[in-house]
């Protein structure tokens, strides 16, 4: 789309002390830069080593870094962004950590977010603001620019009402999510936890998923995120010799795979207590399996993420220590750093079955990534059914993470599974993955964007004969009618 303007957190690259640009961390990044066309403007933070850069092109993306001193690199990204919202969306807030000077840069950065936004975007343009570092950016744009389209797209869950409800700025929250066009979550279930919340909090005029919020309608729904299939497919096709090489170093005849950031909402030690316990009881034979877990590091300065740190890394010297094989080698083999996309595809075809039992999880795209670079059709996917990505995964073998024994059980299913039986199973994932595919996921937001911007409060009407609302263009729609000729009431 010509003149779209994003918003989020990071740009989609990271400046180093040595002045170098790294790609960001995560998975929003990479899914985004894979969709912007040439002319996007990008509104972000440039990493905790940039100091006041300038905006700057990379290939074809206009980059505007903001500034962040460390002070609110502390209070708005590690403290309101990553030590409350995080949790409380993943519905592991541990301790009540409702601090209020975090809430107060949260603003402060988010205010600074919209201005960038409301300087660069062009007359009547389109905004794209990302995840839950930016809730309430989308109400301050619209503030300083009403004439702007503005979409809104949550990565992570929404809680439930209760839990949401706990935040003493929950309100300003829903309003700040309400200054959008179009409010995009990962799954239906996430949509109505919003509807809900919206409803208890600010109590807006509703039509089915449409809310009308002072001068302005919100369509909210469901866009599940996806990966550019076509690229992980290839990624997987060129790494048959590296994975192979990966098999030979590990000489066993089962791979089992996890990839994750070192994040407490992984389940990360689930899944290897779940392997431990095989090992322990003779189900799985140590000098024949591998587990190999990737743990990329992240927010390492957030209490909670030291903890999770501490407890996978404790986990696994305890399974090595217990299972070393005769040869001296160990049956967990543990990458505690990033790896670059080849070397994830090296891994993704090595394995037998890649393990993910997140707790809780907006989609998982390593699951997709999985299924992407799996055009051998031999490998199986062991997939928490807390994932956004079980929905639209059909053919993974679906477990729930609290449920050790479950994990056992789909770990022992899928290393027995007869090889018919895996490339069925993908080939209905790989057909799911490349339908949908990361371009698809854009193309239907920012469309949806396009139409439903032009919903305005002045186009509601009531339902004739009865007193509930619709919209004037949905009324017209269902007794094909000019929606000019529908009456309005005013508001
Ligand atoms: O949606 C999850 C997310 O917060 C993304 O914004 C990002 O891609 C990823 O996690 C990495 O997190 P961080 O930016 O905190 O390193």
């Amino acid at each position: 789309m010509k003149g779209l303007v994003v918003a989020a957190n990071r740009l989609p690259v990271e400046l180093s002390a040595d002045g170098r640009l790294n790609p960001s961390p995560g998975g929003l990044a990479s899914a985004l830069s894979s969709v912007t066309a040439a002319g996007t403007q990008w509104v972000g933070w440039a990493g905790p080593e940039a100091a006041r850069p300038k905006p700057f092109d990379h290939g074809d993306l206009r980059l505007h870094p903001v500034f962040l001193s460390p002070d609110e690199v502390d209070r708005y990204y590690r403290g309101f962004s990553n030590a409350v919202l995080w949790p409380l969306f993943h519905g592991r807030l541990r301790r009540v950590e409702l601090n209020r000077a975090w809430w107060n840069s949260y603003r402060v950065v988010n205010r600074r977010f919209a201005s960038a936004v409301a300087q660069i975007a062009p007359l009547g343009g389109t905004v794209w603001v990302h995840d839950y570092h930016l809730l309430l950016a989308p109400a301050m744009i619209r503030e300083k620019r009403p004439d702007l389209r503005i979409g809104l797209f949550l990565h992570i869950p929404f809680p439930n009402a209760q839990l949401f409800a706990m935040l003493p700025w929950r309100r300003e929250v829903i309003k700040g999510m309400l200054g959008a066009d179009v409010v995009g979550f990962q799954v239906p279930d996430d949509v109505t936890n919003f509807l809900a919340a919206a409803k208890r909090l600010v109590d807006p005029r509703m039509v089915g998923r449409t809310l009308f919020d002072g001068s302005h309608s919100v369509d909210v729904d469901a866009f599940p995120i996806s990966v550019d299939f076509t690229h992980w497919d290839e990624l997987g096709e060129g790494a048959a010799s590296a994975a192979l090489a990966n098999r030979q170093e590990l000489a066993v005849e089962s791979v089992l795979l996890g990839i994750d950031r070192l994040d407490y909402t992984k389940g990360i030690s689930q899944r290897l207590r779940a392997f431990g316990e095989l090992l322990d009881q003779g189900l799985l034979d140590t000098e024949q399996c591998a587990f190999v877990q990737v743990a990329v590091p992240s927010r390492s300065d957030v209490a909670a993420y030291e903890d999770e740190r501490d407890e996978v890394e404790q986990l696994v010297d305890r399974i090595n220590v217990k299972h070393r094989r005769r040869n001296g080698s160990v049956p967990v083999r543990y990458i505690d750093y990033s790896l670059d996309e080849v070397q994830m595809a090296a891994w993704f075809r090595a394995a037998d079955a890649l393990v993910v039992t997140s707790l809780a999880d907006g989609m998982n795209l390593v699951a997709k990534e999985f299924v992407a670079a799996r055009g051998d059709l031999d490998g199986a996917l062991i997939l928490s059914e807390f994932a956004g990505a079980a929905q639209d995964l059909d053919g993974a073998l679906i477990v729930n993470p609290y449920d050790i024994e479950d994990i056992k059980q789909a770990v022992l299913q899928a290393i027995q599974m007869p090889v018919a039986e895996r490339a069925a199973r993908l080939r209905t994932m790989r057909a799911a993955v490349q339908h949908n595919d990361v371009h698809r996921w854009a193309r239907t937001f920012l469309t949806r964007l396009q139409s439903s911007a032009s919903t305005r409060t002045d186009d509601l009407v009531l339902r004739p004969g009865g007193g509930d609302l619709a919209t004037r263009r949905d009324l017209a729609n269902r007794r094909g009618l000019d929606p000019k000729l529908v009456e309005t009431i005013p508001s």
